[in-house]
């Protein structure tokens, strides 16, 4: 999935205890179809900023944002969250697995919100856990897992519905070195076996040694 942001601006807006804050001016960009691009920037630059609205999880202030050819800036809300659930993935820093569920239902969630029927999915969850390296974890709870199992789980929540858009926001931030390893290995060899286009966010070199490209933020510029 192409994605383009024309002349975005985005603003947090006042509240009555503080003042506004303006993240990103009139950045224009555009991200090619299965490119794997890593977004650096100091804490605070707008780096979980970008990602939301590049995931139509936030409207910017101004200007245009595109998921190829549909101008997501100016669709109703609930067509965004139709093309959220079908089109794209996210991981988190902190998972964001559901504590209730256990990992099979977990990474089942986001077919199950699309509809399909029970066969399908058991079948494409026990694909993905396999994918994942986690097929004998299918029964257990989250609470239950290790921090880099945890991950591996979200990825699969992630990818379950083939999403050709994956945006990562600091996946490797709460995982030792050997666990953000085999994370940064699975997003790679997914992002290849799927040309799907990644976007991930990251503080660490060595995570960012892992995409196709580096875009920079800072002062509410992107740069490349
Ligand atoms: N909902 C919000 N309301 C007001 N300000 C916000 C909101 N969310 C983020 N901000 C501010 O916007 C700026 C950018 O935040 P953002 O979370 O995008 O940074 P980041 O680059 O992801 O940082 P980190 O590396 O710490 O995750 C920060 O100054 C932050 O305080
Ligand atoms: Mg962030």
């Amino acid at each position: 999935m192409r994605v383009r942001l024309e002349h975005v601006t985005h603003i947090y807006p006042a509240t009555d205890e503080s003042p506004p804050v303006q993240v990103l001016t009139d950045v224009s960009l555009e991200i090619r179809s299965g490119d794997f691009v890593v977004v650096m920037g100091a804490s605070g630059s707008g780096k979980s900023t970008l990602l939301n609205l590049i995931g139509a999880v936030d409207r910017p202030t101004s200007g245009r944002l595109f998921l190829g050819d549909q101008e997501t800036s100016s669709l109703p809300e609930s067509a965004l969250t139709m093309l959220r659930r079908q089109s794209i993935g996210f991981i988190f820093q902190f998972f964001n697995l559901i504590p209730t569920l256990n990992v099979f239902e977990n990474v089942a969630f986001p077919l199950s919100l699309n509809g399909r029927g029970r066969g399908e999915i058991d079948g494409r969850v026990r694909e993905v856990l396999d994918r994942v390296g986690l097929p004998h974890r299918a029964t257990h709870f989250p609470g239950e897992l290790a921090g880099g199992e945890m991950q591996r789980v979200a990825i699969g929540r992630a990818i379950i519905h083939r999403p050709s858009l994956i945006l990562a926001d600091e996946p490797t931030g709460n995982l030792d070195s050997r666990n953000g390893e085999m994370v940064l290995d699975l997003i790679r060899s997914l992002h290849d076996e799927s040309a799907a286009t990644v976007v991930m966010a990251t503080h660490s070199d060595r995570a960012a040694s892992r995409g196709d490209y580096i875009i920079h933020i800072a002062d509410g510029q992107v740069t490349r």
